[in-house]
């Protein structure tokens, strides 16, 4: 069993606890897909309001569905794609207030209505994307994109 003291202070503290947490939980461990399963798992459990966290592994050149929280989705998404494409195409993180105004989102849970994805880099290498969709409209502020490109830099380390 794992137990974790994940602030319900500021986001700063709650960030600062969860990278302390996914730290204890992958260190050492050599498996990309299990450090992957307990990333989502403990994003999904401490950040309110989300829908749906997860990854999606580069996989011969496009995106493939990897270990997640939430329902079902999109298996496949190519480079370019979508928010999910687009933060692997450009190495950046895209943080989508409305997902309904960004162009070519795709749609895997109707419920959801703002978006936050990650680049997971090694270097320039892209090795898949953190994606956390919420219900609630512009739920994802520079805070967030701050916390989860920490969580997103520790974790491409674990997996590479
Ligand atoms: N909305 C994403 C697709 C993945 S699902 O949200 C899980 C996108 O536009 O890339």
């Amino acid at each position: 069993m794992y137990a974790f003291d994940v602030s319900g202070g500021s986001k700063a503290d709650l960030y600062r606890d969860l990278l302390a947490a996914l730290d204890a939980l992958t260190a050492g461990e050599p498996d990309a897909v299990a450090n992957m399963a307990n990333a989502a798992a403990l994003v999904w459990q401490y950040l309110p309001d989300l829908n749906w966290a997860g990854f999606y592994r580069l996989v011969d050149g496009e995106l493939v569905l990897g270990p997640f929280q939430g329902k079902p989705a999109c298996i496949r998404i190519a480079i370019g794609s979508g928010v999910c494409g687009t933060a692997a195409a450009a190495r950046a993180t895209q943080v989508v207030a409305d997902v309904h105004a960004f162009p070519g989102h795709i749609a895997c849970d109707a419920a959801s209505r703002s978006e936050l994805v990650v680049p997971l880099l090694n270097g320039d290498t892209v090795l898949g994307v953190l994606d956390l969709d919420s219900p609630e409209p512009g739920r994802f502020d520079s805070d967030d994109a701050a916390g989860c490109e920490a969580l997103a830099a520790l974790l491409a380390g674990r997996i590479a």
